[in-house]
């Protein structure tokens, strides 16, 4: 939990153009600058970004939002993580709200941590160089030196307490956060060592070091191999501040160009999966931490990239893995968005895969990857007797409940589609057996009618108001009707213009209504309005546009209420004081006729 109004200085305080331009080299054009959009392959720059709205654009593929947004597309963060990264590019403290996150580290606590993760690291690395056999084991599993250390590997010596040379304070709390040792129960025995009265020693002793990365680029945490055989033959860090397994990859911060490049993300089971990998030129793997894949992981991956392929072991414990992944999967996939299932010969893992066949064969394989509708169907119907109706039955039972989690409409369709020939079913009997999705339970407020109704008079003074905030103040907010969700998104953006400083920005607007039950319609606006497009500001006179729509406004809001007010008078309902209204509003739309009329007669000779 981050208070909206750090995240409203923050985003004063950054400037959208110097958090971009980390990343993509921009160049000025007007008022603007543009660059190759990062989020899509183009030969000529159609990506936008403007100081003046703290916002960008890419006019190809249509990505656009403030700051965060940014890093949140661009290094696959979560909305806090990425809020986090801006502060701290700003140097700004990020004042924690402890919230329903458990776990989550205030900042300084958790910098603590990294630093001494970053030693820990170094140390291994060290010891690795100064280790023979642990540099001839990651060359018989065919690793070169280069990409060891792109991955950071090290070597842990076989001995208790060897990290005591790297941290004096190796016996304190600080140390015991960081995972790295382990307290022996009182009593306990280690044989002679760890010596005397000392009970704590490290956790990891004789191991071929993996660190972990955070897509920051912070060690999080380790795993650790042995030496040839042992038991356990991985041993991973536990979870600290730092490091929660269900929402990290494996090997994300070494594939994210890769992956962006690709526009696609393998997802294997092991460490030595991704490294041998991106040893054999695949470097777009990532890893689970020895933990099923998360509905976290998942949507993690589909900001980072339109395709995932997830390509588990070919034993039959890779399978259950795969389905597990595809249970998962389902919730979070969009219409656009593609998963797909790459299994291997039984004996095989990606590494050794990867190794008998080399990249291209890999690769090969990886395009005939089985859809995940695919996958889904045959998986069911290889458990039931499709011959017979009541295995179609059956069939269709087991589908029910994991179809209706597809969200994506396109994809659920088709899906359904594909059950009912597969049941022997006519599509048009299927809705009764598989309902889809939203059958009988009324929608909020769907995305399609914001964008439809988008031109309505609240919606065009919306755009107008979002393109130059400031404006907001020469709105009269008692002409807004609040029947229509941009009419409602209409006024909460004029109160929360009206209430700041001048100079707001629609990356702050955008900022304050994240995640809120306007977001849906500012979100309209901005697609459907000129916003985005690249007339200057200046060329453009908002504020008569603005005062034009406003008497549109007040003309169709008179019209309503005498329209109203007629009503009830036929049935002989109204107040004096509403007689006394009907009356002006008469008076004042004849008025307004009477000049429209005088204005259509021809000139006077
Ligand atoms: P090798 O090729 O034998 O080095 O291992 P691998 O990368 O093929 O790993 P494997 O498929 O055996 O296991 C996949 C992942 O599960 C590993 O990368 C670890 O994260 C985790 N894992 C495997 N064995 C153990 C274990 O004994 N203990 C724990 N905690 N995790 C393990
Ligand atoms: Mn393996």
């Amino acid at each position: 939990m981050i208070p909206q109004d750090f995240i409203q200085s923050l985003l004063g305080r950054v400037d959208i153009v110097d958090v971009i331009d980390r990343h993509v080299r921009l160049k000025k054009a007007g008022t603007n600058y543009k660059a190759c959009c990062p989020f899509h392959n183009e030969k000529t720059p159609s990506f936008n970004v403007s100081p003046s709205k703290q916002f960008y654009h890419c006019f190809g593929c249509g990505a656009h939002g403030n700051a965060i947004g940014f890093v949140m597309e661009y290094s696959g963060l979560t909305y806090p993580d990425a809020i986090r990264e801006l502060a701290q590019q700003a140097g700004m403290e990020v004042p924690e709200v402890r919230g329903n996150l458990p776990g989550r580290p205030a900042a300084a606590q958790a910098k603590g941590l990294v630093d001494r993760m970053m030693e820990a690291l170094n140390y291994y690395r060290a010891e690795l160089k100064k280790t023979p056999e642990a540099i001839e084991y990651l060359k018989r599993r065919g690793l070169s030196g280069e990409i060891a250390a792109r991955y950071g590997l090290g070597y842990a010596p076989d001995a208790w307490q060897s990290l005591k040379g790297v941290f004096a304070d190796y016996e304190s709390a600080e140390m015991k956060e960081t995972g790295l040792v382990i307290d022996s129960e009182a009593g306990e025995a280690h044989g002679a060592e760890p010596a005397k009265k000392a009970r704590r020693y490290d956790r990891f002793r004789g191991r071929v070091m993996f660190p972990i990365l955070d897509s920051r680029g912070n060690v999080i945490g380790f795993g650790g191999r042995v030496i040839g055989d042992g038991e356990p033959k991985y041993l991973n860090s536990p979870e600290t501040p730092l490091f929660e397994k269900g929402r990290e990859l494996y090997g994300l911060w070494q594939a994210r160009r890769a992956i962006r490049d690709a526009n696609l993300v393998i997802v294997v089971e092991g460490y030595m999966d991704v490294v041998a990998l991106a040893q054999h030129g695949v470097e777009n793997a990532v890893a689970t931490l020895g933990t099923a894949t998360t509905p976290m992981h998942v949507a993690k991956l589909l900001r980072l990239a339109d395709s995932v392929v997830y390509c588990f072991d070919g034993d039959a414990a890779g399978r259950r893995a795969a389905w597990k992944a595809l249970e998962v999967s389902l919730p979070v996939l969009a219409d656009g968005k593609s998963v797909a299932f790459l299994f291997l010969p039984p004996e095989d893992d990606p590494d050794t895969f990867v190794r008998r066949v080399g990249k291209e064969a890999f690769l090969g394989a990886l395009a005939e990857a089985k859809p995940l509708s695919q996958f889904l169907v045959s998986e069911i119907a290889s458990k039931v007797d499709m011959r017979s109706e009541e295995g179609r039955a059956r069939f269709l039972a087991q589908a029910k409940p994991l179809v209706s989690q597809i969200e994506a409409p396109a994809l659920g369709a088709m899906i359904r589609k594909r059950l009912a020939e597969l049941a022997g079913l006519d599509p048009a009997e299927l809705p009764g057996y598989l309902p889809p999705r939203d059958s009988g339970r009324p929608r909020p407020a769907p995305a399609a009618r914001v964008i439809r109704r988008a031109h309505s008079l609240e919606a065009q003074i919306l755009q107008r108001v979002l393109r130059k905030p400031d404006l907001a103040r020469s709105v009269d907010p008692d002409l807004v009707s609040d029947g229509s969700p941009e009419g409602r998104a209409l006024h909460a953006a004029l109160a929360f213009a009206r209430e700041g400083d001048s100079g707001l920005t629609l990356g702050q607007v955008i900022a304050h209504f994240e995640g809120s039950e306007h977001a849906a319609a500012l979100e309209a606006a901005i697609r459907g309005g000129s916003i985005l497009d690249e007339v200057p500001e200046d060329d453009l006179d908002l504020a008569a546009e603005l005062a034009g729509l406003q008497d549109k406004l007040g003309h169709q809001r008179a019209d309503r209420r005498k329209a109203e007010l007629e009503a009830r008078h036929m049935e002989g309902g109204l107040t004096e004081a509403e007689q006394a209204e009907l009356a002006s509003l008469t008076a004042r739309q004849a008025a307004s006729k009477g000049v429209n009329s005088a204005l259509e007669l021809p000139p006077k000779q």
